[in-house]
């Protein structure tokens, strides 16, 4: 008989269990939660028009982004998934100006969770991939309800971070500190199996990717790296390279932990002030956690992302040069000689 695998709920007690926590199943039920979204979520970008979630509302965002019709239902399917069961304590989602707090009444639990819903959301009407980005942080000990301050937590303190990807297939990456796994969901048995144990991204890399269309408003260092890039063999890095660009971060960072390259949304001039376009608590930690796990390098180009102290706003935007290590070095090279 063909055996079933390892589900990502067994994955989790066993890790857990390894650790040695004196685990109240809080975690793990935190993680489950996740997971039910995700399921949810995967089930719907799946059926696309099918079941009605394709186009476009008439609401922005807190960064004035239009909204899909899936972003807000994903971000309703994440609060719906993460308020019930006593394991969450309060949220911070791309989706919502403010940081949510649970109803009166609701258990509250020892976590906070931010999420980005839908990464990517301008794919979705094209059928391309699609992606849900999230962070587990610990929530304060002696407050009933968390403020946006308690989020204001460098991406190092993040407890777990992970994000799934609606691609062909759908997957679940996942890090508690631990190594990075990635879990594809079969939809038959509509359970998240163990595919790919302890991901790594290679080292070295000739790929990159970053919206070229934006070239003319990058910082100095990331043009000159750029530039460098493109005279292939002739030029000084010495190699050809190749460009990727999907459009949605979630499926950049899994094309790099299956192969290796690096990703770039830099400093550009017209995002100087607010310091780049990703948002750090929805998408900057959570995938500098995860690239850093899978031995990969996550910086801004003057400091580790992880290591930026977020001021309190939790639409920070920071900039992104993540992926190989020896080519985030290299990139690195670049703002040290500017
Ligand atoms: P959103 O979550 O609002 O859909 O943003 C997607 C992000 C990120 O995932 C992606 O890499 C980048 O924006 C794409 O930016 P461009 O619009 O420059 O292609």
């Amino acid at each position: 008989m063909k055996k079933l695998g390892i589900t990502l709920s067994s994955f989790i007690i066993d890790e857990q269990r390894k650790l040695g926590n004196k685990a109240s199943g809080q975690f793990t039920g935190l993680l489950n939660d996740i997971t039910i979204a995700c399921k949810s979520i995967a089930n719907l970008v799946n059926q696309g028009d099918l079941a009605g979630v394709l186009g476009a509302t008439k609401s922005e965002n807190a960064m004035g982004d239009v909204q899909k019709k899936m972003d807000l239902i994903a971000n309703d399917l994440f609060i719906d998934a993460l308020e019930n069961n006593g394991h969450c304590a309060g949220m911070a989602s791309e989706e919502l100006d403010e940081i949510l707090t649970l109803p009166e009444g609701k258990p509250r639990g020892k976590y906070l969770v931010t999420f980005d819903p839908l990464d990517g959301s301008s794919n979705m009407d094209i059928n391309m991939d699609v992606g849900a980005i999230f962070s587990v942080l610990r929530a304060p000990a002696d407050k009933e309800n968390p403020t946006a301050e308690d989020f204001a937590q460098p991406g190092t303190e993040q407890v777990a971070a992970g994000y799934c990807l609606y691609g062909p297939s759908s997957m679940m990456v996942l890090t508690t500190g631990n190594g990075v796994n990635g879990f594809t969901l079969c939809s038959s048995i509509g359970e998240f199996i163990l595919t790919h144990p302890h991901m790594e991204i290679p080292s070295d890399t000739s790929e990159y990717a970053i919206n070229s269309s934006n070239q003319r408003f990058w910082e100095a260092p990331v043009q000159k790296y750029i530039e460098d890039c493109n005279q292939g063999e002739e030029g000084p890095l010495g190699k050809r390279y190749n460009m990727r660009w999907v459009a949605a971060m979630v499926g950049e960072i899994h094309r790099i932990l299956c192969r290796g390259g690096v990703f770039l949304y830099p400093i550009d001039e017209r995002n100087r002030e607010v310091g780049g376009k990703l948002r750090l608590l929805y998408e900057g930690n959570p995938m500098a956690m995860i690239v850093e796990q899978a031995g990969g390098a996550a910086n801004t180009g003057y400091g580790r992302i992880m290591e930026v102290q977020p001021n309190g706003d939790p639409h920070q935007r920071v900039p992104v040069i993540m992926g190989s290590k020896n080519e985030v070095e290299k990139i690195l090279s670049y703002h040290a000689a500017d």
